[in-house]
């Protein structure tokens, strides 16, 4: 029996407690980007992923910054900042600019990063990227051991081809934005999901409990569909022919990590040629 009060009533099975920290890496997820900042001619390029939309009007941004940051530095002489989001191509250089400390080194120099000229600020763009944001700092606050530096956006350049009026899920991977889950672990966006909310006339609940079922439905079709294709494979692997592991990584990809598969390991590779590993 659960009871009405929704304060009372207890997890449902299963639900784990995780400490405070956790809270940050639950709400990560969004792009990462490459913030730049200059000051007295030093360039310097950063890895962030804690960031947020602030005010459409005027266009605010924040990112939290932590205090021991050179990047800190920077931007509180120069009080400008550049977002760049970088895509696939770029992930081992996120994940390595991420290691360096501009204080010490030029990450541009070891990294060989291209760059070109921003529009309405001093920081350099990062060449290679899906879009770009130049800001004007318009607040720091510090917070905890961060600081929170507010960016009044003042230019928003973008690759159409990642970005009409949001983010083109379905472009190819090379231009999607990476999302960064911590670690050493990105993603991309791989598939998008359409929301159908309930039309006037249909009674709310019954209208998402329809919804629900349809979705069930899809998946599970998704799933028979992907055994079937991975059966094929196999079959040709057992013959020796050549297979592209690729055909499997397709739109099942996000669904079948969600369920915690691997698709590759699943298949006998001892036998034929692989293409599309790694
Ligand atoms: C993917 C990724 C995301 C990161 N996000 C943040 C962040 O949101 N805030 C932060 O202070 N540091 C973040 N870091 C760590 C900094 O990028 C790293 O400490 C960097 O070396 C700082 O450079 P700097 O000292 O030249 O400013 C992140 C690192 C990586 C790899």
């Amino acid at each position: 029996m659960t009871s009405d009060d929704p304060l009372l009533r207890p997890p449902p099975d299963g639900v784990e407690h995780r400490p405070a920290s956790a809270a940050a890496r639950l709400l990560m997820g969004g792009p990462v980007v490459l913030v730049t900042a200059t000051w007295r001619g030093q360039h310097n390029v950063m890895p962030l992923a804690w960031h947020m939309p602030l005010s459409t009007d005027p266009p605010l941004v924040a990112i939290a910054v932590e205090q021991s940051r050179h990047t800190v530095e920077l931007i509180s002489h120069g009080q400008e900042f550049a977002l760049n989001f970088p895509g696939r191509p770029l992930l081992h250089h996120v994940q390595y600019l991420g290691a360096l400390r501009g204080d010490s080194i030029d990450k541009f120099e070891a990294t060989q990063l291209e760059t070109f000229a921003p529009t309405h600020i001093n920081a350099p763009l990062v060449a290679g990227c899906a879009a770009w944001v130049e800001c004007e700092v318009q607040e720091s606050l510090p917070f905890g051991d961060h600081v929170l530096f507010v960016g009044l956006v003042v230019a928003v350049h973008v690759d159409p081809e990642a970005f009409g009026d949001r983010w083109a899920v379905g472009a190819r991977e090379e231009v999607r934005p990476l999302h960064f889950v911590g670690g050493n672990v990105y993603s991309t966006l791989a598939r998008a999901l359409e929301a159908k909310v309930p039309q006037g006339f249909e009674a709310p609940e019954r209208a998402l409990a329809q919804r629900l079922a349809e979705e069930l439905e899809l998946t599970r079709e998704a799933r028979e569909r992907r055994e079937e294709r991975r059966a094929a494979l196999e079959r040709e692997v057992e013959r020796g022919n050549l297979v592209d592991l690729d055909e499997l990584e397709d739109e099942d990809e996000a669904a079948a990590a969600q369920r915690g598969e691997r698709l590759d390991g699943e298949i006998d590779l001892s036998q034929g040629v692989i293409l599309g590993e790694g």
